[in-house]
């Protein structure tokens, strides 16, 4: 798949997966989740060097246990390596007004200063890339080379998880901007409800 849509993708299981193991103190026990209405889009400059193309994922709503089809495209038109920042930004609706998630415990709207480093300790250099990234030889880790990336549509099988205590019904948007020694790289914006028993 595209690059960024690759990078995306792999910082935004980053970021669930940072924060899930980093706020284990926190976390809720949940049966089941319900992920309605995911929408994205870019929101960096018209000629940002990172963006997303594509980004398909079904069904809606999405279960959470349960299988998610996805398929993404995106491309670079710079080399994305170390350091490269990504800063977060979590949004929820509350009362009709957007309320801004603080950064707890590496979760919510957070500034991840090294966003190649946590993916090299995700994925430690010299390890395949997780399926279905490893089937296409698509790369996750850094440096991700200048190129378009596609993800052809895939199949996924979201385990059960625990959520962060806070992550509460209702919807949310998060702003993920890409950025490397002072310039903006990326930014991608994606809406999402969430329902959980
Ligand atoms: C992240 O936010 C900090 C503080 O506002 C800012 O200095 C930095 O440039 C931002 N980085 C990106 C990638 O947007």
């Amino acid at each position: 798949m595209d690059k960024v849509l690759f990078l995306t993708v792999t910082l935004s299981l980053f970021v669930v997966i940072t924060q899930v193991k980093c706020s284990s103190s926190r976390l809720k026990r949940v049966t089941k989740a319900q992920v309605l209405g995911f929408d994205w889009k870019n929101c960096g400059q018209p000629d940002a060097p990172a963006v997303l193309k594509t980004l398909t994922v079904s069904p809606d709503p999405i279960s959470i246990p349960g299988d998610l089809t996805a398929s993404a495209a995106g491309s670079t038109s710079v080399e994305l390596a170390a350091p490269l920042a990504v800063n977060v930004t979590l949004e929820k609706e509350v009362a009709g007004f957007w309320v801004k998630v603080p950064c707890v415990e590496e979760l919510g709207s957070c500034h991840y200063q090294d966003a190649c480093g946590i993916l090299s300790q995700l994925i430690p250099p010299g390890q395949d890339c997780p399926e279905p990234l490893h089937t296409y030889g698509l790369p996750c880790r850094c440096p991700f080379k200048a190129g378009s990336y596609s993800l052809p549509q895939s199949d996924f099988y979201l385990p059960y998880m625990d959520l962060p205590y806070w992550l509460t019904n209702g919807n949310y948007r998060v702003q993920g901007v890409l950025g490397s020694q002072g310039s903006e790289l990326g930014c991608l914006k994606v809406s999402l409800s969430l329902h959980s028993d």
